[in-house]
């Protein structure tokens, strides 16, 4: 690429940036970030099919319109520039542009945004991938040690947690999420967990559930089992960018997110977090650095990652930051409440996420009682009512995942669509 090329694609950039400042401006102004108005802006930043009603965000987000032209703009440049982008120019001009410089801008903000230092982050391709190496990583399990799970974990995080028995030697113990849950239920089932298994050495939490939308208290239930020797690790895939919550003061050591599914960034983009005081508690992978460093990067070994995936990060922490989590998470909760609230007096419909404002946000599950088959409940809901949801059979249900591009008008047509069914039922 020549130097008029460059500066064509520097352009580029920037009017991708100028796209994004139409939030920018929004953050900036005196309007009410709660408010359909408001909502209705972002909206309109979002390119979705018309040919249903997307409520299964919780699979993995939609980028944003700047989000999506950034990444494309990203993915043009480093199709351009090649290996020159990851070291080669550097070496001989030390004013190219560099991935890794930019990678660890954007560590950075999202360092800042956790609360947390950008030493303890690396990024990966999803949380199944930072789960998985926390799992197997954690090397403080002796042969017969209880690890302990629920149910409601996600089912990868489970297997992995299984596999302990096998790689580590533990003992595997699978505890059983009530269903109904409250607050302090939650924390009952976890403390039960370990004084069945007295020597506890570490537990596996889910923050919010994939399948019903459960939050557990984490804080609590890491406090406590701090309490009795045990440590914590948290998958936080549904949590971060959905819920308004402070990272650091739940006190957690290990743990996993994505950034594809509630901060919108494009597919195969993750995170992982250790404390850093923590760092040595993980392995490396295979042999990665001298022996006992404590360098994050050498816990993972992801191989050649989609760069410009990761750059486009930096842009959809810009758009998510624009509106702000607090709003984004009202957002959500009124994007719920708009659907779940009329079958608060309806015993045909069971809503599994808890009334508890500590225990649901947006993401939420149902259930009609009559009906025997989520899949083909799921399948009546897209072909009859074109509204395309996630089937949960383990629980009979249906998920409902709205994501920043849902409208109350999406959430009324799912709360109709649920009447019809169940009064056809009878
Ligand atoms: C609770 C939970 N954890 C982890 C994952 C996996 O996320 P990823 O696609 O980033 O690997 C999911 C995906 O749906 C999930 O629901």
């Amino acid at each position: 690429m020549d130097r008029r090329d460059f500066l064509r694609t520097t352009a580029a950039l920037a009017s991708v940036s100028v796209a994004g400042s139409a939030v920018t401006a929004y953050a900036q102004s005196a309007v009410n970030k709660d408010s359909d108005a408001f909502w209705k802006t972002i909206i309109d930043q979002y390119k979705v099919t018309d040919e249903f009603i997307n409520l299964n965000a919780g699979h993995w987000g939609i980028m944003s319109e700047p989000v999506r032209k950034a990444f494309n703009e990203h993915t043009a440049f480093i199709n351009a520039y090649s290996s020159h982008y990851v070291g080669h120019g550097r070496s001989a001009n030390p004013s190219a542009r560099n991935y890794n410089v930019e990678r660890m801008e954007i560590i950075d903000m999202l360092a800042a945004k956790l609360g947390v230092q950008s030493d303890e982050l690396v990024f990966t391709r999803g949380a199944t991938e930072s789960m998985q190496l926390l799992i197997s990583g954690y090397n403080k399990i002796n042969p017969g040690d209880t690890v302990l799970y629920a149910d409601a974990a996600y089912y990868s995080m489970a297997a992995e947690m299984r596999h302990l028995e096998v790689y580590r030697g533990a003992n595997v113990v699978q505890l059983t999420m009530p269903d109904p849950v409250d607050f302090q239920g939650s924390i009952d089932l976890f403390e039960q967990g370990i004084k069945d298994n007295p020597g506890t050495k570490l537990i596996l939490l889910t923050h919010m559930a994939n399948r019903t939308g459960v939050i557990i208290p984490v804080k609590e239930i890491t406090a406590m089992a701090r309490s009795y020797g045990a440590d914590v690790i948290v998958d936080m895939a549904h949590s971060w960018g959905q819920l308004d919550y402070d990272f650091v003061d739940q006190g957690v050591d290990f743990v996993g997110f994505n950034l594809h599914k509630w901060i919108g960034a494009p597919l195969g983009t993750g995170l992982m977090y250790i404390k850093k005081s923590r760092m040595l508690d993980i392995d490396t992978k295979s042999s990665k650095g001298a022996p006992g460093n404590d360098d994050i990067n050498n816990r993972t070994q992801t191989g050649t990652m989609n760069l410009a995936a990761v750059m486009a990060v930096r842009d959809a922490l810009n758009f998510v930051d624009a509106i702000g989590i607090k709003h984004i998470d009202n957002r959500f909760r009124a994007l719920r409440h708009e659907w779940t609230n009329e079958f608060i007096d309806d015993d045909r419909v069971d809503i599994l996420s808890p009334e508890d404002e500590r225990m649901h946000c947006g993401l939420t599950s149902f259930r009609i009682n009559a009906h025997d088959d989520a899949r083909a409940l799921g399948r009546t809901l897209l072909n009859d009512y074109a509204i395309n949801t996630a089937a949960i059979p383990e629980y009979n249900g249906i998920r409902v995942a709205p994501g920043l591009y849902s409208s109350k008008e999406d959430m009324r047509a799912l709360a109709a669509a649920i009447k019809d069914i169940a009064n056809k039922l009878g």
